[in-house]
């Protein structure tokens, strides 16, 4: 049995422990929110945070969260409505197929946590989000919701939310994107 907090509710399941956080989510618990596109630790539309930290849930074996706080994409509404990142997205077409939102919304989440309400320029959005690849929208679209998402988060005081990464990101920046989060990956798998 691998007890952990699972957006924001204690939880309990009994399987493999080397099962990927990935499948226990989505098979295990119901929550379909967050995709598989490499299953490698290369793509990010599997990103969950874990402690507060984005990590790929394809590369972690679920005994690695045993007593750690995990938010999914379906964590990050406000009480069953979207937040403002997840409306910025909405209202800036910032999603077409969606397979790349989810972790897209759960890497910028975590950006903007960081920013205390400052809004992120177009460079650290496209910094932190180089890790999550999409092959639909270009990223102009993504990087204006997140940073339209800072700016009503800084006008209203409430948390934004939401993400994607960016054409004309430097392949250096993608390089310390994906060597970052899968530092924290392998962290996390050390922990357990
Ligand atoms: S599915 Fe691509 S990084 Fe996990
Ligand atoms: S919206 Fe299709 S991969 Fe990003």
């Amino acid at each position: 049995m691998i007890e952990f907090v699972l957006n924001g509710r204690g939880r309990r399941v009994r399987v493999p422990p080397m099962k990927r956080l990935l499948d226990v989510l989505r098979e295990d618990c119901s929550l379909p929110g967050t995709k598989e596109g490499c299953g490698e630790g290369e793509c990010g539309a599997c990103s969950v945070l874990l402690d507060g930290r984005t990590v790929c849930s394809c590369l972690v074996p679920v005994v690695q969260v045993r007593g750690a706080r995990v938010v999914t994409v379906e964590g990050l509404d406000r009480g069953g409505r979207p937040s403002a990142l997840q409306r910025a997205f909405i209202d800036l077409g910032a999603a077409q197929c969606g397979i790349c939102t989810p972790g897209m919304l759960v890497t910028a989440a975590e950006l903007l946590r960081h920013a205390r309400g400052r809004v992120p320029s177009e460079e650290e959005v496209r910094e932190a989000l180089a890790g999550n690849l999409c092959r639909c929208t270009g990223y102009q679209k993504i990087v204006d919701a997140v940073r339209a998402a800072a700016r009503g988060a800084s006008r209203d005081g409430a948390a934004g939310t939401s993400g994607a990464r960016a054409p004309g990101r430097s392949r250096a920046g993608t390089a310390r994107a994906k060597r970052s989060r899968t530092a924290r990956t392998k962290r996390s798998r050390r922990r357990g």
